[in-house]
């Protein structure tokens, strides 16, 4: 049985479809990441299967409970982690901890606890003196402290500084080591590449890409970028018509799209060489996730199509 398992979920606000026809499952042990703009339905997704959210239609089956139903042994077997969470500013770290201890039957144990999120020095520390980063771990050892199965983190590291968000990466890899099952939400391509096995990228509610970050590569971005300098000037006359085809310019450089890069490397070359042309600051590169993950979100490849120099 797969912990997670959404099939043709969808939920409107007022008319205006927030999650369309979204089907998933994720794997007892796995990381599965939500990518999406702002707005794309990432966390009405997670808040639904938390069961803090209704839906209006679909099944979801989180753990073998229908979340929106499931009470109480449902709830101790899941750990949260929420967009933003209030705290109480006054309470110390040790405090917070032990409030929400008190909800769960088998609570991990506040010191082993505070040890795993990097707080054990600042148990004492009231919430308000915290830093943004500090808060953050809090907030996830709280999504921890009922030793749940299945933990959901909408956006565990935004706006936190590099070292912080490596050591999330960090606790979140060693979560994921202990066998539990991870559904996070991310607007960070190098984070879901670090932590994910499979990726979901959501766009206006529906998922248009899923897969390994490796093959979401293949199917979306299988395609070499050849690029050179030519600063202020425009192609030569020579450049031969079928590179042409597919050249356009972007800020002074002069770059070509090829799914075989090959021949268009030789033509390229050639071309250049009985010109004398410099191909200054030549590269040949695969995209990243980054720019796979803009092509399918503001389909940046119709865009430049149009733009195609002539
Ligand atoms: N409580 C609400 N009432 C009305 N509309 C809402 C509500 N919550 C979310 N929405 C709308 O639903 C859509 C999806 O929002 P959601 O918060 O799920 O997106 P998200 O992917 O988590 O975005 P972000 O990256 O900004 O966190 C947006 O258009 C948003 O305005
Ligand atoms: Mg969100």
């Amino acid at each position: 049985m797969h912990p997670i398992t959404v099939d043709n979920l969808s939920k409107s606000y007022g008319g205006q479809m927030a999650v369309n026809a979204v089907s998933l499952s994720v794997d007892a042990g796995e990381t599965f990441a939500l990518l999406g703009p702002n707005g794309a339905g990432k966390t009405t997704i997670i808040e639904i299967l938390e069961g803090y959210r209704k839906r209006d239609s679909g099944t979801v089956s989180i753990l073998g409970f229908d979340p929106q139903t499931a009470e109480r042994a449902f709830r101790e077997r899941i750990g949260i982690v929420l967009q933003s969470t209030a705290l109480e500013p006054d309470l110390t770290v040790r405090e917070t901890i032990d409030v929400y201890a008190r909800f769960y039957p088998r609570p991990l144990a506040r010191d082993d606890l505070l040890s795993l999120v990097g707080l054990a020095d600042n148990a004492q520390k009231r919430v308000s003196a915290l830093s943004g980063g500090q808060q953050r771990r809090l907030e996830i050892a709280l999504g921890l402290v009922g030793d749940p199965d299945l933990i959901f983190l909408d956006e565990p590291t935004t706006g936190l500084d590099p070292d912080a968000r490596r050591n999330i990466w960090n606790l979140i890899l060693e979560l994921n080591q202990f066998g539990k099952t991870i559904l996070l939400s991310s607007h960070y391509m190098d984070e879901v590449e670090a932590l994910a096995h499979r990726i979901a990228v959501l766009v206006d509610g529906q998922i248009v890409a899923e897969g390994t970050s490796h093959s979401l590569r293949e199917i979306h971005g299988g395609y070499t970028e050849i690029r050179f300098h030519v600063g202020n000037d425009d192609l030569p006359g020579s450049f031969p018509a079928p590179l042409r085809q597919i050249t356009f310019i972007e800020r002074g450089w002069a770059v070509l799209e090829a799914r075989n890069p090959t021949p268009v490397l030789a033509d390229l070359t050639k071309w250049a060489f009985s010109q004398q042309f410099d191909l200054a600051h030549l590269s040949v590169t695969q995209p990243s996730l980054e720019e796979i993950y803009l092509t399918l979100t503001r389909g940046r490849r119709s865009e430049r199509d149009g733009r195609g120099a002539k």
